[in-house]
């Protein structure tokens, strides 16, 4: 930590930002190649900004205790992963008020038209959450997170597209309205067709946090033996021929993307490789690869969760970073909006 220093790491390169919901108690696997990876990454060519969405996960209402410790295994999952908290700055939302401030803002910028046409609200309450008006406004919250570090980039997957778009919306509108005073940012939708795993127990679903079974998982935080064993109880079909064929063999197919993009081993490769030979094989295979792979993630896991005080340290100097674009950015909007400025001191002001 001592090596650490603000003014070292004052942005050269473009700004990219992205962001999690601490909503399990582990991040899985499809996380990890879909999400994870990528983030590590582009944090050489750009200015990275990662962050726990802490305020995001209350839209949805959860015991206090489990926001807690979900926020803290997210953090210490980004790091384990690769993300660097020495070069990119790794932080929780929450740690960086002004979040809630440039929110409240922009909503006042924002039709009520334009919140209902949000998809994901729509998916969410179709499905019977009784949902609260965090919930329906939360697209304002993610364009001020996005807004308020000038991010030039947002690595997000395909599922935020549309909260992209409004964030430019609202960017351009704002800055029709008030003046320049916000960089627009580029989408930048991270190739999931690479990297998008599939559920083990129902392969034609993505694997999710919420919606799927607990064996059709890979949580990073399982032991290697009960990886293995949900590989090896894999749903597969009749057939008993290894090829890449998503319609028709999606169990196959997800078993030869995962062991692909872990091994970095062309999937026509494995597909000769393991031709004539059973599905046993294949996932025998797939589950030394993964148990492999992860191993050094799950030790630098268990060490950070082992000494929050590390973890602490490195989620300090993240919104220390983040906090000082933050206040800019704030100092910026509120004098285009016409908030007063407020005094310094109030001592000097009654002398
Ligand atoms: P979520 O789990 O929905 O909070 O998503 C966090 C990040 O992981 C997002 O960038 C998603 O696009 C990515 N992600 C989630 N599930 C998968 C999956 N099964 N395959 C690939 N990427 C995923
Ligand atoms: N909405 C994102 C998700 O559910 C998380 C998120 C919140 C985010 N704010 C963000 C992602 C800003 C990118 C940028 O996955």
């Amino acid at each position: 930590m001592g090596r650490m220093s603000l003014s070292a790491l004052a942005p050269q390169r473009p700004r990219i930002l992205s962001g999690m919901q601490p909503t399990s108690d582990s991040l899985h696997l499809g996380n990890y190649l879909g999400a994870l990876v990528n983030w590590v990454g582009l944090q050489e060519e750009f200015d990275a900004f990662y962050f726990v969405a802490d305020l995001h996960s209350l839209t949805v209402p959860t015991d206090p205790a489990d926001i807690t410790r979900r926020t803290r295994v997210t953090a210490a999952q980004f790091i384990a992963g690769g993300v660097d908290p020495t070069t990119s700055a790794v932080f929780c939302q929450s740690h960086v008020p002004e979040h809630a401030e440039l929110g409240w803002i922009l909503a006042c910028q924002t039709a009520m038209g334009e919140m209902n046409r949000m998809t994901q609200f729509k998916d969410k309450t179709a499905k019977g959450h009784n949902a609260n008006v965090g919930l329906f406004t939360y697209p304002v919250l993610m364009a001020g997170d996005i807004i308020m570090y000038d991010a030039a980039y947002v690595p997000v997957g395909e599922d935020q597209r549309q909260h992209l778009e409004i964030t430019r919306d609202l960017a351009e509108r704002f800055n029709q309205r008030f003046g320049e005073t916000f960089v627009v940012p580029e989408p930048y939708i991270l190739k999931e067709s690479g990297a998008k795993i599939m559920d083990l127990q129902d392969p034609t679903a993505k694997m999710s946090k919420s919606e799927s079974s607990d064996k059709g998982v890979i949580w990073l935080r399982d032991d290697p033996a009960v990886t293995a064993k949900k590989i090896r109880s894999a749903v597969t079909d009749t057939e008993a021929e290894v090829r890449y064929d998503p319609e028709t063999k999606p169990g196959v197919s997800n078993l030869l993307v995962i062991h692909s993009v872990l091994s970095g081993t062309r999937v026509e490769e494995l597909e000769r490789r393991f031709s004539g030979q059973g599905y046993g094989a294949l996932k025998g295979e797939v589950a030394e690869v993964v148990t492999e792979a992860l191993a050094p993630f799950k030790a630098r896991m268990d060490q950070l969760l082992g000494d929050p005080a590390e973890l602490d340290r490195y989620l300090a100097f993240g919104a220390e970073r983040a906090g000082e674009v933050a206040r800019e950015t704030m100092r910026r909007t509120r004098c285009a909006v016409g908030l007063l400025t407020a005094a310094r001191s109030a001592a000097s002001a009654l002398g």
